[in-house]
C-alpha cells in the first residue's frame, strides 16, 4: 500500500456526505486539520467528528467562500455534488447550477485562499459515454450521455483553465462506481446501497433490464485512500479511481442475496432508456502516477457493505440521509 504524506490543512467540500465521511476519517488518522463545508442536503446519516470545523454552507454562498479564505486549506477535496444520473435528465438546469456553477465558485474561491491544490470529484462511470475500446482510458474521447456527467466533464474544464490561467493545481479523479458503507440506500443511485437496504427489509435487488451490463465498483476506503494519495501529487489531468474490472449488475445481486442469506431471485425490472452496457476503468495512470490500486475485492467489499447496513438497523438508524 502507497503511504500518504497528507498536508496540514485540507477542506473537504461535501464531507458529511458517502465518500466525504471515508476521506475525512482517513485526513484525520493523517493527522490534518479538517474543514468541511457541507449543506446538509444529502448528509449519510453519520456524524461530522468533532475535531472538524463543519461550515454549514452552499458552496457556492460567501459565508462558505469567506470560510474557506480564512482556513487557508494547503488542499481541497471537492466531493460537494449534486449526484443522480437520473435526477440530471430530469432537471439539468439545476444539476449545472449546483455541480458546474458550484464548482467555478469553489475554484475562484480557493484562488483567494493562496492557490491549495485541489482533488477534484469526477466520474469515470458517467464521461466516457459509450466507450469505443474497455477498459476506457483517460485519453479516450469523453462523451457523456447524461447532464450529470457533462457537468463533471465541464467541471474537469475549468480545471484546466484554473491551472492555465491562475495556477491552480489539481487531479480529477474518475471515479467508478463507488459502494460502501454509509451509502444511500433510499434513493435512486447506488445500486449497491439500494439492494442491501432492500434485503434487509426482506425484498430481492431489483436489476434492470436482462442485468449483463456491466460497471466498475470500486469500495469506498479505496476511493478515500486515492483521494489523500491525489493531495501530495496534483496531476494535472484526469485519473481513473477504478479496478479494472467489469462485474455485472447480476453477479453484484447474486453475492449479495447469498451474503444476506436470502433464497430466490432478483427481481426483474425495465431497462433503463440509453443505458451504457459496459463501463469499466484502466487504473494504469493511478497506479503509475499515485503509486494506488484497488486493495477491497467485491466479495469482501459487498460484505463489509451488508455488515454496516445491517449495524445501522440494529442500532435503530440512521439508514440512510434525510432525502434531499
Ligand atoms: N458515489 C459514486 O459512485 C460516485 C461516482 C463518481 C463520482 N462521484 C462524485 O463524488 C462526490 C461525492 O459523492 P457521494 O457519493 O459521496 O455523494 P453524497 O451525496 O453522499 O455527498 C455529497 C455531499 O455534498 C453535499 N452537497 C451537495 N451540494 C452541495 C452544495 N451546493 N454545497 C454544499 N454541500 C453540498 C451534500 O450534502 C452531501 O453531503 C460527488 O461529487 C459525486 O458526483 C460519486
Amino acid at each position: 500500500m502507497a503511504t500518504t504524506a497528507a498536508p496540514t490543512r485540507v477542506l473537504v467540500t461535501g464531507g458529511a456526505g458517502f465518500i466525504g465521511t471515508h476521506t475525512v476519517r482517513l485526513l484525520l488518522q493523517a493527522r490534518s486539520r479538517v474543514m468541511v463545508i457541507d449543506d446538509l442536503r444529502h448528509p449519510c446519516g453519520e456524524p461530522v467528528p468533532k475535531e472538524v470545523e463543519l461550515v454549514v454552507a452552499d458552496m457556492a454562498s460567501p459565508q462558505a467562500i469567506a470560510a474557506m479564505v480564512k482556513f487557508r486549506p494547503e488542499a481541497v477535496i471537492h466531493l460537494a455534488a449534486q449526484g443522480g444520473v437520473s435526477r440530471s435528465l430530469r432537471d439539468p438546469a439545476s444539476d449545472a447550477l449546483n455541480n458546474v456553477v458550484g464548482t467555478v465558485a469553489v475554484l475562484r474561491g480557493a484562488v483567494d485562499a493562496g492557490r491549495p491544490s485541489i482533488v477534484f470529484a469526477s466520474s469515470g462511470g458517467a464521461i466516457y459515454g459509450r466507450a469505443r475500446r474497455l477498459p476506457s482510458r483517460e485519453g479516450d474521447h469523453a462523451q457523456p450521455l447524461a447532464p450529470y456527467g457533462a457537468a463533471k466533464l465541464a467541471g474537469e474544464g475549468y480545471l484546466g483553465m484554473f491551472h492555465r490561467t491562475f495556477g491552480l493545481h489539481f487531479t480529477a479523479m474518475r471515479y467508478g462506481n463507488v459502494y460502501g458503507p454509509y451509502q444511500d440506500g433510499t434513493g435512486e443511485a447506488g445500486m449497491v446501497a439500494i439492494s442491501c437496504q432492500r434485503l434487509l427489509d426482506g425484498l430481492p435487488p431489483r436489476v434492470t433490464g436482462d442485468g449483463a451490463q456491466t460497471r466498475d465498483f470500486v469500495f469506498v476506503e479505496d476511493v478515500a485512500r486515492a483521494n489523500l494519495l491525489a493531495i501530495a501529487r496534483p496531476l494535472n489531468g484526469p485519473v481513473n479511481i477504478g479496478t479494472g474490472r467489469g462485474t455485472s449488475i447480476n453477479d453484484i445481486a447474486k453475492t449479495l442475496i447469498r451474503l444476506a442469506g436470502h433464497t430466490g431471485e432478483s427481481e426483474p425490472v425495465p431497462a433503463r432508456p440509453g443505458e451504457v452496457r459496459a463501463n469499466f476503468l484502466n487504473p494504469g495512470r493511478a497506479s503509475s502516477k499515485l503509486g494506488w490500486a484497488a486493495e477491497v475485492g467485491i466479495e469482501d467489499g459487498l460484505r463489509q457493505t451488508l455488515d454496516s447496513f445491517r449495524a445501522r438497523a440494529a442500532a435503530g438508524g440512521p439508514m440512510g440521509p434525510v432525502p434531499n
